[in-house]
């Protein structure tokens, strides 16, 4: 009864240029480990469910870096959006589809693009919430405990209430808050992140885009006798066209009112920025990170970020602190504490060229 809908639509533009739209994050080996991030999550997930199981949303233009990627998965498992709607409606695509093929479906549903370090306990967390999923009335959110105000996440704060030993209510859930109200949310001390891993039970979510995303519930619900059927592309195809951009933080988890978050500890990095793959990996002894390392000489420099082509010979001088990456033409040369200008920069480059 255990299924995995995998996300890997977005475009992960803050880390840029090696990120490209035609080219996002979790299709790249961002650590330099040897696997791409979503071949990593992947195999996460391959020990939790059957490999039938798993599902991949995907835009239709990374189709092929998919099947590239995941070599054993079978083309009906790639489920395909002809254009970008975020998250909220690849998740009710995703959802229909499974409870077409099982009704008392429980489903993760998981970024493509994170990092997490302790697998067996991540596996231990997942089973957990996919059998509390299955026999509870509840959306499970996985949470972190949060370590700076980033305002790029979810923030989630619970209450005493519990389902079982390990599920807490959740009694407010902010997705992307702004600096001020992120500051106020860490130091309190009351609040975890959102790690943006969901599980439930195909028919509970459902029930709650019937309830805060009727339209959207409505245009796939439409298609239950086509999925799974060669006529599903087609109706996919329009489908989408009808649906409106949001994600499932804004579009759901912020309004329902039977969310239960597990407080958990795997080793979680979202891996959004060029800091946070930074502090992930191992420095050399004057803190210079360097990706991969065999052509790039540094004298003088540390605290360095740089992620450059293999062939490139690169040569730094008493640089210090800044964030250095190359990728087919493009140099990006940045200090470390501007690196969230990175978003803004690519919109405008984009524009001009
Ligand atoms: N299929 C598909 N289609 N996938 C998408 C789309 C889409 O239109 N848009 C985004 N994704 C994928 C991304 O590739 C990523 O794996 C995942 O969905 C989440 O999207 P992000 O765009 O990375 O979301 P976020 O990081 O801003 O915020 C979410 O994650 C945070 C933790 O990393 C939220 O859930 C936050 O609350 C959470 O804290
Ligand atoms: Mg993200």
């Amino acid at each position: 009864n255990y299924y995995v809908l995998i996300m890997a639509g977005g475009i992960g533009s803050r880390f840029w240029p090696l990120s490209r739209t035609a080219h996002p994050k979790q299709f790249i080996d961002i650590l330099g480990t040897g696997k791409t991030l979503i071949q990593q999550t992947y195999d996460r997930f391959l020990k939790i469910v059957p490999r039938e199981n798993i599902f991949i949303l995907t835009n239709e233009s990374y189709i092929d870096l998919v099947k590239e990627q995941l070599t054993d998965i079978d083309g009906s498992q790639i489920l395909a959006e002809p254009v970008m709607r975020n998250t909220a409606p690849c998740i009710a695509y995703g959802s229909h589809k499974i409870l077409k093929i099982n009704p008392n479906a429980s489903i993760v549903v998981a970024p493509s693009d994170h990092l997490i370090m302790d697998s067996e306990e991540f596996t231990r967390c997942i089973k957990k919430s996919l059998d509390a999923a299955l026999e509870n009335d509840c959306l499970i959110t996985l949470g972190i405990k949060p370590s700076r105000p980033d305002t790029g996440y979810g923030y989630i704060q619970f209450n005493t209430q519990k389902i079982g030993e390990d599920f807490f209510k959740v009694k407010t859930f902010t997705e992307k808050p702004n600096i001020e109200l992120a500051k106020t949310f860490v130091q309190s001390g009351d609040f975890l992140w959102n790690a943006g891993i969901f599980v439930w039970s195909a028919k509970n979510i459902l029930k709650s885009y019937e309830k805060y995303l009727p339209e959207m519930n409505d245009i796939f619900k439409e298609g239950e006798m086509v999925y799974n059927t060669p006529q599903e592309q087609e109706f996919i195809q329009s489908a989408f066209s009808q649906c409106t951009n949001i994600s499932i933080d804004y579009g759901i988890m912020e309004k329902a009112d039977n969310v239960y978050v597990l407080p958990t500890e795997f080793g979680w990095s979202d891996l959004g920025t060029w800091a946070s793959i930074y502090d992930q990996s191992e420095k050399d002894y004057v803190g210079n990170v360097v990706i991969p390392s065999e052509r790039v000489i540094m004298y003088d420099s540390s605290n360095c970020m740089v992620n450059v082509s293999k062939e490139k010979l690169v040569v730094l001088q008493g640089l210090h602190d800044f964030i250095v990456v190359e990728e087919n033409n493009t140099l990006l040369i940045c200090p470390r504490e501007q690196e969230q200008e990175i978003k803004q920069i690519v919109a405008d480059v984009k524009q001009r060229f």
